[in-house]
């Protein structure tokens, strides 16, 4: 798998407050602190460690990997059945649910984002972005888009989070409802106006990187 980067382990250690010198407390006191001081180690303990995260990277990477190419075949079932206009529909309502139910079955976050979005819920955050800008950079100096992938292990409020994001390519059937507006049949870009009036994901062209498939994953 080519990746743009290595993921970077985040510097995840986590302070271990001393609340009292021990040594002046009672006893009793002394215990407690002695519990807490136990509480705040606890989970620097559970920190995955190499092989954990290696498992949490690969698990991760198949679990999603089937994702695009279901979406495809639905895709292309749909536009050869009804055409492209209906595809739209579909693709509106059905997209979006696959991404939730493979985030119910999981328990991660998963869904697909790009820097021109359609869907509004589709923006990226800054991690997201940084992701799809390096994609692009990759794929300008001649990177296969269908290689690239990014992780990283970060801290996130207090907590070991493993971000993924792999790249969606724009194919040639993409650009039917992707590509340069003029280029869009007028049915199929009549139905994108009236369910994405904002719709920013036009002008694509076979090659360039579409979007990415993102996952957040809460290791503990
Ligand atoms: C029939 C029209 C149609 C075709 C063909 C199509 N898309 Fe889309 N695409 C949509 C619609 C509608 C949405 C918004 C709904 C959603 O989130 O899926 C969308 C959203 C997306 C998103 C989510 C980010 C965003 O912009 O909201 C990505 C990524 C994406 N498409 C990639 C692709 C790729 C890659 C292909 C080709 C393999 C493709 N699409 C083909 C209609 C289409």
């Amino acid at each position: 798998m080519n990746r743009i980067a290595p993921p970077r382990s985040a510097s995840a250690t986590r302070p271990i407050t001393r609340l009292i010198p021990g040594a002046r407390l009672r006893p009793a006191l002394a215990a407690i602190a002695a519990l807490l001081a136990l509480g705040t180690a606890l989970p620097a303990a559970a920190e995955p460690d190499a092989t954990a995260r290696a498992a949490i990277e690969t698990s991760t990477r198949e679990r999603v990997a089937p994702l695009p190419k279901k979406l495809l075949d639905l895709l292309q079932t749909t536009i050869a059945e009804h055409g492209a206009a209906e595809a739209v529909s579909a693709c509106s309502e059905k997209a979006p649910a696959a991404a939730r139910k493979a985030s119910e079955d999981t328990g991660w976050q998963i869904r697909r984002v790009s820097q021109r979005n359609r869907n509004p819920g589709g923006v990226p955050d800054a991690w997201e972005a940084k992701a799809l800008a390096d994609f692009d950079t990759a794929v300008a100096a001649g990177a296969d888009p269908a290689t690239l992938e990014r992780s990283e292990f970060v801290t996130e409020g207090g907590r070991t989070v493993f971000r993924y994001a792999k790249a969606l390519a724009t194919q040639p059937m993409c650009v039917t409802c992707h590509g340069a507006p003029d280029g869009i049949p007028s049915d199929v870009r009549a139905r994108i106006a009236s369910v994405y009036p904002d719709d920013r994901a036009t002008g694509f062209a076979p090659g360039q990187i579409r979007g990415a498939l993102v996952v957040k994953r809460v290791v503990e």
